[in-house]
């Protein structure tokens, strides 16, 4: 070609293609405004695209618009790690071989930790995997109240508590976004038990539901920015919670500015005119009117398919409402898959086990050490012996959703015997049979658990090994069968199962220095309490198990972990259950009518009498140090509601060991209008602290820690008059109070 011709040629070819590039579109232009991309995007789509972007296309994933390039949204279970691959369209696993993740303790023990760093530090951990793993939603956390010790997925959830579940709850979904993954808030909202979870419909006050049930959601949405919230199964004035009115259109949008997607739980959509009407976005595991769900095209027959889409195409529902609901799943892609700087998560990484087990060490609670009989002494010990089912049983399968196929499971007796080593003998016995089963969804325990031996026989031989031990350590407590901690049925019962009572007993006669280790997510009854040395809660911790509540109970880690709900010694003695009133729970013929209203947990146990204490408070939990506390010191004796108040307490670790203490500060609004808690948590701090070392904590109140919500009104009211602030180690242990006055 002449020379002189060659600009000529590449000024003709390169034009159009400048041209073309000029023109990216704006909704693939990552420099350009998210709502722009949004609004370019959606003025792309047909009507078909926008319907099939707001229902399922298989088990775990919706469509997205492959002719524009806009990606499947794609979500993934659960709060503790990232559940297997199932089949497109089956619960069964899709027999992957490289989807064994990390298993995270359940976040009963991440609220046990009280500290935010440790929320952070999980989320960050867990979005990373759910990111290495190419999903986009992760549907956790779980934040719903623990109002029974009977709920079977208390385990899943952050405690009795709004203040310390909205405390704990901001970090995770930060650190989860934080791995351009969108957190999934879970269950919107009252879905506090799970008997009769598809059809309860829930009565309660506006008090209770805007001060207990609803401010964990709304510091998730308003603080932690949550990017996805999860519908609940059950129903809240009539209208299912998936498809709800009031909740999600008047409260989440009107009354918080949500601008995420409103996911339906799997089933939780029952009609299509409230689905398109009353706030939700995403329709998810609906069964499809009797198809069944391998049918080629069960998809279209969800409520959000076809028969959205021809009520929008006959006029019926305007396309307004569809467009709509796009704009806030687009808006969730921008933020995940249309994210370019994303960064690309890890999976098999070292440092969530290292973080798995830092979170369990801080979660695990020492509830009683009489005589200091923990830590164990190893240079003074020839033989330890471990009794029960639950030192060997895997606790990362079964539970529900939440379960997982993690890469590796450190049993306590594992843990344990890692860790002594050659320094004493460790010895095992099985003690009682709970439930050998250890399947879920075709993922399989690993440990056989099959035994011929009576119960009497198996209690003999743990008694006589108990009489030639310096150490009793039982591990027993629930597990993941069904109507245990597990998702789908409530407890039948306070006690613990399997008769475990019985055995704990008989080995407390023999040696005093038994230690009972409770892996639970619920609460028990515990009538051997005062017959037994120690009494640790080492609740459900994944993967690092073992390594953690070893190294508690050696006391290579001082515990520092709190209760995030209250104990109480018998049933009867939680508010739901003293009324002893079949409405108030479980509920009569699919209505429940939360009687307890605003007093739950301690909120209740305060107002009871001496007798009635609870027998391990919320916020209780000891350590192997000593901590003593100051007077608390006010910046001021009176404030008005513009004003914010100044705490200050010292606290000094007075013992020979470092150690980590949760400072708690309670508000009690001495003289109300409206009946109030006696006292409830408005602030706590986690100090470290070496021997003898001192620290300054400081709070800062302000009008929002004084109020209460006002039905009638319809706002919160901090209304002028004398308060108190507690400072205390537990709800029970009160070490400061002082007085001021809002004026
Ligand atoms: C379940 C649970 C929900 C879970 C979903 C998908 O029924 O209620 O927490 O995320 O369905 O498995």
């Amino acid at each position: 070609m002449r020379s002189f011709l060659k600009p000529l040629w590449a000024a003709a070819l390169l034009f159009p293609l400048q041209a073309a590039m000029a023109q990216t579109p704006v909704y693939l232009d990552d420099s350009k405004p998210i709502e722009d991309r949004v609004e370019d995007a959606l003025s792309r789509m047909t009507l078909e695209e926008k319907v099939a972007l707001c229902h399922a296309q298989s088990k775990f994933s919706s469509a997205g618009v492959p002719r524009l390039g806009l990606p499947e949204n794609w979500m993934t279970d659960g709060p503790h790690g990232i559940r297997p691959e199932v089949a497109w369209d089956e619960w069964v696993q899709a027999g992957w071989t490289n989807d064994s993740c990390m298993a995270f303790p359940a976040l009963t023990c991440l609220a046990a930790t009280w500290n935010p760093d440790m929320s952070l530090r999980y989320g960050r951990a867990i979005g990373e995997e759910a990111r290495y793993r190419n999903k986009n939603v992760l549907l956790g956390p779980g934040v719903n109240i623990y109002r029974t010790p009977l709920n079977g997925r208390n385990f899943e959830y952050m405690g009795e508590d709004p203040y310390l579940a909205s405390e704990m709850v901001v970090p995770y979904i930060q650190g989860v976004q934080s791995c351009g993954v969108a957190a999934c808030v879970k269950h919107f909202a009252l879905n506090n038990q799970e008997y009769d979870r598809f059809g309860v419909d829930v009565e309660v006050s506006d008090r209770a539901l805007y001060e207990i049930y609803l401010p964990a959601f709304k510091a998730a949405v308003q603080r932690g920015e949550a990017w996805a919230i999860m519908g609940s199964y059950n129903l809240y004035r009539g209208q299912h919670c998936c498809h709800n009115q009031r909740l999600l259109n008047d409260i989440l949008r009107g009354e918080w500015g949500f601008d995420g997607v409103v996911v339906s739980d799997w089933g939780g959509v029952h009609n299509t005119r409230e689905a398109a009407y009353n706030g939700l976005d995403m329709e998810f595991g609906t069964g499809t009117d009797g198809l069944s769900v391998s049918a080629s095209d069960a998809y279209n027959h969800y409520f959000l398919a076809r028969p959205f889409l021809e009520q929008i195409k006959a006029g019926v529902i305007p396309e307004s409402v569809v467009d709509g609901k796009v704009r806030n799943i687009l808006r969730m892609m921008f933020r995940t898959t249309m994210n370019p700087n994303r960064p690309y998560g890890s999976f098999e990484d070292p440092a969530h086990g290292e973080a798995a087990r830092q979170i369990a060490e801080e979660g695990i609670v020492l509830l009683q050490n009489r005589d200091n009989t923990l830590p164990i002494r190893l240079e003074k010990t020839r033989k330890i012996l471990v009794v029960g089912e639950n030192a060997i049983k895997m606790m990362t399968v079964g539970g529900g959703s939440s379960s997982l196929k993690a890469q590796y499971e450190i049993s306590p007796l594992d843990g344990l015997r890692a860790r002594v080593g050659s320094a004493a003998e460790v010895v095992y016995a099985r003690g009682y049979v709970g439930n050998i089963d250890g399947s879920y969804n075709g993922v399989v325990s690993k440990v056989d658990l099959s035994e011929s031996r009576s119960a009497d026989e198996l209690l003999a031989e743990a008694v006589a090994l108990a009489r030639e031990s310096d150490y009793v350590i039982f591990v027993g407590g629930l597990n993941k069968n069904s109507h245990q901690d597990c998702e789908g049925g409530d407890r039948y019962d306070y006690g613990l199962p399997y008769n475990q009572d019985r055995l704990i007993e008989a080995l407390a006669e023999i040696n005093p220095r038994t230690v009972v280790v409770l892996v639970s997510g619920n609460s028990v009854a515990m009538p051997w309490a005062d017959r037994v040395g120690a009494i640790v809660e080492g609740w459900y911790c994944g993967s690092e198990a073992g390594h953690a509540l070893a190294a508690v109970l050696v006391g290579d880690v001082n515990p520092s972990g709190k209760l995030p709900f209250t104990m109480c010694t018998r049933l009867e003695d939680y508010h739901a259950h003293a009324l002893n009133d079949s409405l108030v729970y479980p509920g009569v013929n699919h209505r429940e009518v939360y009687k307890d209203d605003i007093f739950v947990g301690y909120r209740w146990s305060d107002k009871q009498k001496k007798n009635h204490r609870p027998l391990f408070c919320f916020g209780h939990g000891l350590s192997y140090t000593t901590f003593e506390y100051g007077k608390a010191v006010l910046d001021r004796k009176q404030m008005t509601e513009a004003d914010s108040l100044r705490v200050c307490v010292s606290v000094k670790n007075t013992g020979s060991r470092a150690g980590a203490e949760v400072v708690q500060l309670y508000v009690s609004d001495l003289k109300s209008s409206l009946p109030r808690p006696i006292k409830e948590l408005k602030g706590f701090r986690k100090v470290m602290l070496q021997p003898g070392e001192s620290r300054e904590v400081e709070f800062v109140l302000d009008r929002t820690s004084l109020s209460y919500f006002d039905d009638a009104k319809h706002a919160w009211v901090a209304e002028p008059g004398r308060f108190e602030v507690l400072i205390g180690a537990s709800a029970e242990d009160i070490r400061s109070r002082v007085g001021f006055e809002l004026k």
